[in-house]
């Protein structure tokens, strides 16, 4: 394990545990996103692979507001799977993220990036910064590995998940 991997480990403890002090992030575990992986799940593979890629491809981010971003990109807090959600749930999801985010957090402009532009080309905003562009891209491999996975290795992939986020908020 070499000593990026438990800097970003400890990067992404460090953010989300901010993010669950301030936000209702902790919520989303009660939403399902893909196959049977929580919106809460979801995001924290996102933000970390995001990261991980970033230190692979030897791309220069600001790795803090990528993890806030990629953490915060589908903060819409609602099951999409639900009658009763909103309708147009792929084209408007990122603009209700970015609302609800605004509201708990003062954003800056990569992490705006980050979560109004993740669904290009489907919503025809592209983003604009390094850190959008991963988080799109790894979105999307994301929602297609949890989506056709097994359970089984959904399983093991979404207790790898909770052991990175401790899986219990410093506040209830
Ligand atoms: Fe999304
Ligand atoms: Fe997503």
């Amino acid at each position: 394990m070499d000593s990026s991997f438990m800097e970003d480990r400890q990067l992404m403890r460090t953010q989300l545990n901010l993010l669950l002090q301030t936000t209702r992030l902790w919520d989303s575990q009660d939403y399902v996103q893909h196959g049977d992986t929580s919106c809460y799940l979801h995001s924290i593979a996102v933000a970390w692979y995001s990261l991980r890629l970033a230190r692979r491809l030897q791309i220069p981010v600001h790795a803090e507001e990528l993890v806030r971003g990629a953490l915060l990109h589908d903060y819409f807090l609602y099951d999409w799977h639900r009658k009763d959600s909103p309708r147009l749930h792929g084209l408007r999801h990122p603009f209700i993220a970015l609302k609800n985010a605004s509201r708990c957090c003062q954003l800056t402009w990569r992490e705006r990036q980050i979560i109004q532009r993740h669904m290009f080309p489907l919503v025809p905003l592209p983003p604009l910064c390094r850190e959008a562009v991963l988080v799109c891209l790894v979105d999307k491999g994301c929602a297609v590995f949890e989506a056709l996975q097994g359970r089984y290795r959904r399983l093991l992939w979404a207790q790898r998940m909770a052991r990175l986020a401790c899986l219990s908020p410093s506040v209830a």
